[in-house]
């Protein structure tokens, strides 16, 4: 167990919903920890959250009248989704082995349901189950976009298709949509998918085979012309018909995995008779399941490394900052259900307390977590003091930094080495001033402007 955990953090919370979460989120720089972060259980994993993205899960539940106060605690964070770094885990279980997740590693993942301690907040308390290494080459914020959407979608493809076999993907901009499609034709399948006009060439460079314009078609109707399907996944929950009348156009025995769809009482009727009118009563005619994603880190792990090898992409709609208002803005975007994609949240820390965070690591720790957290906006200029003997050494480490420098026009290491004097004379160095010294024998200097 980590001894710096400290007893209060930047949290983003509210203690009601009355008009809509994004009315009563307001920026707690005090808050508590969560309770057990001291005394975490063996599956859970304390972490220190640098980037977090929203799901519809995260105000649908909360604002639930009665229900939503009974399941969620206030004041609370939301957010499920996040990636950032292991603060501490808990005692090792014989089951699951921990040295993936010491302290320092960076992660991503998902808790496994709304809480009092979301991910909209410094730390968190993650279970294994949701909280995987980040690999090589995905940023902080790609990865954070994972663990709900993507997660979603694979639950709902992969164990229910293989390789050659036609999928309908009704909604295929949004969170889950937009991994599903990737997703699917990874799995190489041939992919048709519904979005509104405007988003029709976004789904077809994402991979679809086939889109249906569902302002200006009847899908239903589009989908009987055309071969049949042999799996539908429904991430929008409407039209009706759509599974009613699927098996005009779906393979005898084709599953239909419904996700999405609203919490009204008429939503949650249709659903209910989707799920339980026989059909040798008249109901549907092809096996339904409404599937509620649960966590697993094989599946997150496969993601994210198809995701490193550049086979699927996160489509980030926006990402909001985290001081001023922010989430307020990532809630109102996301409520308009039109999002392209996932909202992120930047890291609510501040970038000089992120670097001074991370002295006891290398440059190259320091190097991932920067450029990793997408700190794109040149808050730093980095003066990298070169060990005498290690010249060579040196210029790979100062490389590291180009990222954060690409403001200045600098964009090699050779360079950037042969600038940072004119950085350090000549940089605008207002704000803090910080003097980081690494532990590979690097020294550097960073400063806000
Ligand atoms: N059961 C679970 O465990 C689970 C997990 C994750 C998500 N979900 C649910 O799945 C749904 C989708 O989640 P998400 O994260 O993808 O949401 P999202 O990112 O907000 O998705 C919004 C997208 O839905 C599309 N859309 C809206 N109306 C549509 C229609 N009539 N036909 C086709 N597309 C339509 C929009 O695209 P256009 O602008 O192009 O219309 C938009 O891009 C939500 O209801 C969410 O609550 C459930």
């Amino acid at each position: 167990m980590s001894s710096s955990i400290p007893t209060t953090m930047k949290a983003w919370q509210f203690s009601q919903t009355t008009g809509g979460i994004e009315k009563n989120l307001k920026l707690n720089n005090t808050a508590p920890l969560p309770p057990n972060a001291n005394s975490l259980a063996a599956d859970q994993v304390l972490v220190q959250v640098l980037s977090s993205t929203l799901n519809p899960v995260d105000y649908k539940f909360a604002q639930l009248p009665i229900l939503g106060n009974l399941i969620i605690k206030k004041p609370a964070s939301p957010a499920l989704d996040f990636a950032g770094r292991v603060v501490a885990s808990g005692a090792n279980s014989k089951k699951v082995s921990t040295e993936d997740l010491k302290p320092g590693q960076l992660v991503f993942g998902k808790l496994d349901a709304p809480t009092q301690y979301g991910t909209l907040a410094e730390y968190t308390i993650a279970p294994r189950s949701g909280c995987v290494p980040l690999p090589q080459g995905v940023s902080l914020d790609d990865a954070a976009c994972i663990g709900t959407a993507a997660l979603t979608a694979y639950q709902c493809i992969v164990p229910n298709i293989k390789s050659g076999d036609r999928v309908f993907i009704n909604g295929g901009s949004g969170g889950v949509g937009s991994f599903g499609i990737q997703l699917a034709k990874v799995k190489g399948c041939y992919v048709a998918t519904s979005c509104s006009s405007v988003n029709v060439e976004l789904c077809k460079s994402l991979g679809a085979d086939q889109v249906i314009d569902y302002k200006s078609k009847d899908i239903v109707a589009e989908l009987k012309k055309m071969q049949k399907f042999d799996l539908i996944v429904d991430n929008v929950g409407t039209p009706s018909e759509l599974y009613w009348q699927c098996h005009d156009f779906t393979h005898t025995g084709t599953k239909y995995v419904q996700v999405g769809g609203g919490l009204s009482l008429g939503e949650i009727y249709s659903l209910l008779s989707r799920m339980m009118w026989p059909g040798f009563l008249g109901g549907g005619k092809r096996p339904f399941q409404f599937l509620g994603t649960a966590n697993n880190s094989d599946h997150l792990k496969e993601i994210a490394q198809w995701m490193a090898q550049g086979k699927v992409k996160a489509l980030v709609d926006e990402v909001y900052g985290m001081e001023d208002k922010g989430p307020i803005r990532a809630f109102e975007r996301l409520k308009t259900g039109r999002a392209k994609g996932k909202i992120v949240g930047d890291t609510i820390i501040g970038s000089l307390d992120l670097l001074a965070q991370t002295l006891h690591h290398s440059l190259h720790a320091v190097r991932d977590l920067c450029v990793a957290a997408r700190i794109r906006t040149a808050i730093f200029y980095c003066t990298i003091y070169l060990p005498d003997s290690s010249r060579e050494r040196g210029r790979q480490a100062a490389g590291w930094f180009d990222d954060l420098i690409l403001d200045e026009g600098i964009t090699d290491m050779q360079s950037l080495i042969l600038s940072c004097p004119k950085v350090l004379r000549d940089g605008p160095r207002q704000g803090q001033t910080e003097y980081v010294k690494l532990m590979d024998g690097y020294e550097c200097q960073v400063w806000e402007r």
